[in-house]
């Protein structure tokens, strides 16, 4: 019989609590569940203790698989017993719970019971579970009612100004999953580096994914589609999906070195050595190069189940196609005249989004744009994620359209300094304590006002990667903040306290050290 093993990285929480009463100090759970009501006594966990689950075929061998390679190894149950056992069960509906994704976790001294209406409600059962465990592989008796704020709890990783490999991507699916982030925004082409294989354009990997740094040497790196393939495939088995990002108009600078007809001049150029905003951009006055991105499109969909496909949006000058007689052509052919709100440029740029909108929607695809799709007028279907600032997901919901908040003055871009900028490495600049993230609300008090919040599905975490050279100072920058950008994006507003996270916080560290992550010590 294979022994019940506990790694040093689980959990210290009862311990640390064991003797409080209050919730608030006997849980160190992030994010903090909605409600948790705990008695005295404890379930002990030891090598005879079994696992039940009670679940549709698929969650029950993901569930079944993920717990085998968990700090716990439970042997499955032969039958449905009550006494020394873990019990995983998919319910048809909870009382008092509205999300799929919400839980309710039952601790008797006989028995821990996870039940919830889907394979991803069990699955952030088993991490509340996880985490309350102690050292003495005891956990406390009571009940934990629980389920998310917000159905989307994104980060975003930028391979394209720092190759992230493979494994470090899987490392830290791993790791935020433990913390209930459930959208992993993968920012797949920039300027610097085109960083997904298409097979019917290979010269956008041969070209594209490489540059000459500043001291001359070559940078690159590019996933393959069986690498996307497992990516995607190890992000679901932790309840992750995965939005791929395929920039456009802008921002494509990699593409264009490989093939340049892409841009109104056509001209020879290669990936941007530098960072900040390239002018070069895509021509939406050639048909071909919607061609271009509905073949991309074509390889990439099938890559990624989910729903949304992000289009980029951003950051695009729109001096060369003010100068382009194809970019002029269709401008006039389509209509888009300057007025009062918008340049004719600009609409230009609306079009090529509805044009996306379009093509990702006979794919069966819902497009994500940063805000800057809002310029020119909004696509009929679009979600609007909000960067510069909370206006841009305001102005959104006010149009009953969808929106992800992640703006960086607010804390949510995570490639600011943390600590005294003259021991941190260095940063693209700017200042983000962990309190500023953990303070951020991600729902305006006008939208409530107006009754529009419900349009703000979530919020996101980017780690845009120009100072990020390696993954070492990547994971420097994410962790602990990841942490709080977890519990804004789980916890009630009226849950939430910076000083209990905290304490919760040195947990999670254990939990980190256990996945050999390189997080910033919070400077006293
Ligand atoms: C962005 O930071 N350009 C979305
Ligand atoms: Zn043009």
């Amino acid at each position: 019989m294979r022994k019940l093993t506990l790694l040093a990285s689980v959990a210290v929480s009862l311990l640390l609590a064991g003797c409080a009463k209050e919730q608030k100090e006997t849980l160190s759970v992030i994010p903090v569940p909605l409600s948790a009501d705990l008695q005295k006594g404890a379930f002990q966990l030891n090598d005879q203790t079994k696992l039940w689950i009670d679940a549709p075929q698929e969650d029950k061998t993901r569930l079944a698989d993920y717990i085998a390679g968990s700090p716990f190894q439970l042997d499955a149950a032969l039958e449905e017993v009550v006494d020394n056992v873990v019990i995983l069960q998919q319910v048809d509906r909870l009382p008092d719970i509205t999300s799929s994704e919400g839980y309710v976790l039952e601790v008797t001294p006989k028995q821990v019971k996870i039940r919830a209406a889907s394979g991803a409600g069990l699955f952030y059962g088993v991490q509340t579970f996880l985490q309350m465990v102690n050292e003495k592989k005891e956990l406390p008796v009571g009940t934990v009612t629980d389920e998310p704020r917000f159905a989307y709890r994104g980060m975003m990783l930028d391979p394209c100004r720092h190759f992230i490999p493979v494994e470090n991507v899987k490392k830290q699916l791993d790791v935020l999953s433990l913390f209930k982030i459930n959208t992993f925004h993968w920012h797949l082409t920039d300027d610097q580096g085109w960083r997904i294989e298409i097979k019917k354009y290979p010269k956008l990997t041969e070209i594209g994914s490489k540059r000459i740094d500043g001291e001359g040497t070559e940078y690159g790196g590019f996933y393959t589609q069986e690498e996307i393939k497992d990516i995607v495939a190890y992000a679901a088995e932790r309840f992750i999906t995965v939005i791929p990002e395929l920039e456009t108009p802008g921002h494509e600078l990699a593409a264009i070195s490989a093939y340049p007809e892409l841009s109104c001049k056509g001209q020879p150029t290669t990936p941007r050595i530098i960072w900040g905003v390239e002018d070069i951009v895509m021509c939406p006055g050639k048909e071909d190069m919607f061609k271009f991105l509905e073949d991309v499109v074509e390889e990439m969909v099938p890559l990624f189940p989910g729903t949304y496909f992000h289009i980029g949006g951003d950051e695009c000058p729109k001096s060369s196609w003010k100068n382009c007689p194809a970019c002029q052509a269709r401008i006039k052919a389509e209509g888009l005249k300057t007025d009062k709100n918008h340049t004719a440029e600009e609409r230009l740029q609306s079009y090529v989004i509805q044009r996306m909108e379009k093509m990702l929607a006979k794919h069966g695809k819902k497009i994500i744009g940063w805000d800057e799709i809002l310029e020119g007028g909004l696509s009929p279907e679009a979600t609007v994620m909000s960067w510069r600032g909370e206006a841009g997901g305001i102005a959104s919901a006010l149009q009953d359209h969808d929106a992800i908040m992640t703006p960086g003055g607010n804390g949510m871009y995570l490639d600011t300094f943390q600590g005294d900028s003259k021991i941190e490495p260095v940063s693209i600049g700017g200042y983000t304590l962990l309190e500023k993230v953990y303070s951020y609300n991600p729902v305006p008090d006008t939208l409530v006002t107006l009754g529009k919040d419900k349009h703000i599905k979530g919020v996101q975490a980017n780690h845009w990667s120009e100072y990020m050279y390696n993954t070492d100072i990547m994971e420097y920058r994410m962790y602990p903040r990841m942490l709080a950008v977890s519990e804004i994006a789980w916890t009630p507003l009226d849950k939430k306290d910076y000083k209990d996270f905290e304490r919760r916080i040195n947990n999670a560290y254990v939990r980190l050290d256990g996945h050999d992550v390189n997080y910033h010590i919070p400077q006293p």
